[in-house]
């Protein structure tokens, strides 16, 4: 008997493929995890504490923080070999690229939820790999967020580096976007956590997903004005090209994280004595708000954040590489505990009955 196929919106737009109990977004502007909501898990709670409420489902009690802070440190040490396929790649490889290759090919120990919870302790360390002139850490109590944040700009200021961790925190998970979904594809074959990890951090590279908040640098760096970054605006959608760091499948009105770092914005700003890239972004927000109702994204008021904290560009997709990790443990553990193999069906519109 034939089964009929139903047919799905291009690109699944709108399309529910699937449960999920790690977070939930909406068109209005909300963005829950575990039924907290994301931005005040930034304002009151430490990396730590939220990566293990997203990777185990509960925040943790004193000691089973403890425990996971001291095993993110344990994990984090690179072995001889990761060192080695390190070396093997060429330093001028994107820092994403660089990630995705060792996170491929390293040794990974243990059960399928130690490998995950090691590639994603691994990150900062492979991120940082070969960064010059880092002093190491005074302190010896350093939690992720600080420990990160010195490795990649060689800056040890807990004020900074907590700032950095709400970025963290915001970056940590995103229900069923492209990469989480790439993850759960190949989860959904049995290929491991470490061809899932992969794949995830193949698909975050793209300027329409992850790759978006260095091209939001490059464009705003640029301006002199705000009347230049007003006039960039309207130039670029006359010609109907995209402004990066704008728009969103789901938020149609606002990204919350984007609304939450533009208001840590105006004090970072402040604290640091540097408002031009501030005021153009606004200026571009409200541009763009009023000719085409496109609220800004993320990487969007990300993008001036990190700058700001002095972080490189070529930090700024691995850092969001890096937090999403967390989420992409969780998601690896859901797709397997309620396994079904992700394989749509197609429509073909090629040449039919050709003979040779
Ligand atoms: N600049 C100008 N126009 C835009 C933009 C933009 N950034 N984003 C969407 N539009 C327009 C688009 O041209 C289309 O117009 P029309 O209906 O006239 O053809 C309409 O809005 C719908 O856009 P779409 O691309 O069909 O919407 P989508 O839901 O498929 O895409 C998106 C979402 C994020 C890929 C898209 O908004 C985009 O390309 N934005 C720029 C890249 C970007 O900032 N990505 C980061 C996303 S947030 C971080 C993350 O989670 O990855």
């Amino acid at each position: 008997m034939e089964t009929k196929s139903i047919r799905v919106a291009k690109g699944l737009e709108r399309v529910i493929v699937d449960d999920t109990a790690i977070s939930s977004t909406d068109s209005k502007g909300n963005l829950v995890y575990r039924g907290y909501k994301a931005t005040e898990l930034a304002e009151k709670k430490s990396f730590e504490e939220v990566a293990y409420l997203i990777a185990y489902g509960k925040l943790p009690k004193k000691a089973e923080l403890h425990e996971f802070s001291s095993q993110l440190i344990k994990l984090s040490r690179l072995d001889n070999s990761t060192i080695r396929l390190l070396k093997s790649i060429s330093g001028n490889a994107p820092k994403l690229d660089m990630l995705r290759t060792v996170i491929s090919g390293m040794p990974l120990e243990g059960n399928d939820e130690h490998k995950a919870l090691q590639m994603a302790a691994r990150m900062p360390a492979l991120i940082a790999y070969n960064v010059k002139a880092i002093k190491p850490m005074k302190s010896k109590n350093a939690n992720y967020a600080e420990r990160f944040y010195n490795a990649i700009t060689g800056i040890e200021d807990k004020n900074l580096a907590k700032y950095f961790e709400k970025l963290l925190i915001l970056y940590t998970e995103h229900e069923f976007n492209a990469s989480t979904f790439a993850l759960m594809v190949t989860a959904s074959t049995l290929a491991g956590p470490q061809a899932a990890f992969t794949s995830a951090l193949a698909t975050l590279k793209g300027p329409l997903h992850g790759g978006a908040n260095s091209e939001v640098l490059k464009y705003l760096l640029k301006f002199k004005s705000k009347e230049d970054a007003i006039r960039f605006v309207d130039k670029k959608l006359k010609a109907k090209e995209k402004i990066m760091g704008f728009g969103h499948r789901v938020y149609k009105i606002k990204d919350p994280r984007a609304q939450f770092v533009k208001l840590q914005l105006r004090t970072l700003s402040k604290e640091k004595g540097m408002y031009a890239l501030v005021e153009y972004a606004e200026a571009i927000e409200e541009e763009m708000w009023n000719l085409k109702r496109i609220p800004a994204n993320v990487d969007f008021y990300a993008a001036i954040y990190m700058y700001l904290l002095g972080i490189d560009e070529k930090f700024y997709l691995p850092i969001f590489a890096a937090a999403r990790s967390f989420g992409w443990i969780a998601h690896y553990k859901e797709q397997v505990a309620s396994n079904k193999l992700i394989r749509p069906d197609s429509n073909y519109i090629g040449p039919k009955g050709l003979k040779l």
